[in-house]
């Protein structure tokens, strides 16, 4: 689960000096080249089909170098849904083809994430998507998804992260309904500024894609009566949110949690923590959190109806503070690209990230599927995204740029990198589906139709 062998370097890979070479070769030799690299192509076809028959991994790592960079390779990746694939492990390719929507088009979008309507002047941000290295993704397809979700509920559990990743979701599925008074929140609450929950039906499909806020997924309450005065709320750390009636029986819970456990957003707002009937007033923000995650992951053991509810937990969203942090103006609005060198995690993600890691494994010897849980694991995918966030055009189209030392470098804006989550959400939910629905052991006629 441990994610410590990812390349150091996705952008600068070594193949792309052979590519280059081969491009070369291709213009000198014209249509010979171009038929010797078919020819290769169908070779490695032939192989790694044999190979993916047989189930050796290693085999197929000997051909990595030509499952890297250009056009061609791309159709020698084996699709996901064929065959299992770190799906996390992988780069950000430039393609003309994105965005997948249009944030004028999708009217279930705070302004917050409408960058460009906001001033944002670049476009590039929203070019890039998410290529896995040993597999490729299905193109997320709107109908198929609510197809599948015919009668069914998707819910969001989290913070404000939660909530962008639960609009990008909201944008997809609508950008292929042409009667968008066919989709409404179900209590006729506005997507604009609110507390609590808000219930999306899209109802040619009876389908609901919900977000229930809640930023440390355990229980606010009043403390017990006796406590010191600068306690004003505290987080029951053995206990899930109240909301919890209200989505166990989801057929897909993404949870997220993460940016509201530091110093600065618990004790020093007087949110302390609490155990029984215990308020711990000397307990760490990291031991609660970790707490926290335990809390999470006993309930999904206990509560959660394996067979019919499909639980993930997308990990911590990487923030791009530069020169200051949050709340000491720290800026990311210069940032058009993605981090082109050594993909690294900032020490900053990378402690949030590991520490929910570590309670995980300390909970599961082999994997979070033990735990019935799945990891939607982009942290590292998303750090070399600093140009995704919205810096300066999170206030709406009237109010223009924020001031410069007042920067939103945490919610990304949309359409953007959360829409890749949300594929990555699709591909694993499709895979799902189809364990459930297909006979495993017919994966013959899988790798058959996987070689044309
Ligand atoms: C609509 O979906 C809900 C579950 O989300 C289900 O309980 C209900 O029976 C469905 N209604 C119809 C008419 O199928
Ligand atoms: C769990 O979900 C499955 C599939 O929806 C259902 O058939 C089963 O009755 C549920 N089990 C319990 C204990 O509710």
């Amino acid at each position: 689960m441990s994610k410590t062998s990812l390349p150091q370097n996705l952008f600068a890979l070594p193949e792309i000096e052979f590519f280059k070479k081969l491009k070369l070769l291709t213009l000198i030799e014209g249509v010979v080249g171009f038929f010797f690299v078919t020819f290769i192509t169908l070779i490695c076809f032939f192989y790694l089909d044999y190979d993916n028959g047989v189930r050796s991994f290693s085999k197929t790592d000997r051909f990595s170098w030509l499952l890297f960079g250009g056009s061609v390779s791309d159709h020698q990746r084996r699709d996901f849904l064929e065959q299992e694939c770190d799906v996390f492990d992988g780069q950000w390719l430039w393609d003309e083809t994105y965005p997948l929507y249009k944030s004028r088009d999708c009217s279930f979008l705070d302004e917050g994430f409408r960058c460009n309507e906001n001033g944002r002047p670049d476009y590039f941000y929203t070019k890039w998507r998410w290529q896995p290295k040993h597999c490729n993704l299905p193109r997320f397809d709107a109908k198929t998804m609510l197809k599948k979700l015919q009668n069914r509920r998707v819910v969001f559990v989290g913070d404000s992260m939660g909530r962008n990743q639960w609009e990008s979701l909201l944008c997809l599925l609508s950008s292929v309904i042409p009667n968008k008074e066919s989709i409404y929140e179900v209590n006729g609450s506005p997507i604009t500024k609110h507390k609590g929950f808000l219930v999306f039906k899209f109802a040619d499909y009876n389908c609901t894609v919900e977000y229930y806020k809640s930023s440390f997924l355990v229980l606010q309450t009043r403390p017990p009566p006796g406590t010191p005065q600068k306690i004003l709320t505290t987080l029951q750390l053995d206990q899930m949110d109240w909301t919890a009636m209200k989505w166990k029986d989801a057929d897909v819970l993404v949870f997220n949690t993460g940016h509201w456990w530091n110093y600065e957003k618990t004790i020093r707002e007087g949110i302390y923590f609490q155990e029984g009937s215990e308020v711990r007033m000397d307990m760490s923000v990291e031991k609660a959190y970790q707490r926290a995650i335990e809390t999470m992951v006993n309930w999904i053991k206990h509560d959660v109806n394996a067979s019919k509810t499909q639980v993930f937990f997308r990990t911590y969203s990487p923030i791009h503070f530069s020169g200051g942090s949050w709340n000491s103006g720290g800026t990311c609005h210069l940032e058009t690209l993605p981090e082109l060198g050594s993909l690294s995690v900032l020490a900053e993600n990378l402690g949030p990230y590991n520490l929910v890691n570590n309670v995980l494994s300390s909970l599961s010897n082999r994997s979070p599927k033990e735990l019935k849980l799945n990891l939607l694991d982009i942290t590292y995918m998303s750090s070399p995204r600093k140009d995704g966030h919205a810096s300066l055009y999170y206030l709406g189209p009237d109010v223009g740029p924020a001031h410069l030392d007042r920067q939103d470098c945490s919610h990304w804006c949309l359409p953007g990198v959360p829409d890749a989550w949300n594929e990555l959400l699709y591909a694993l939910f499709l895979k799902h589906e189809d364990r459930h629905t297909t006979d495993p052991l017919n994966m013959k006629t899988t790798i058959k139709n996987a070689a044309r």
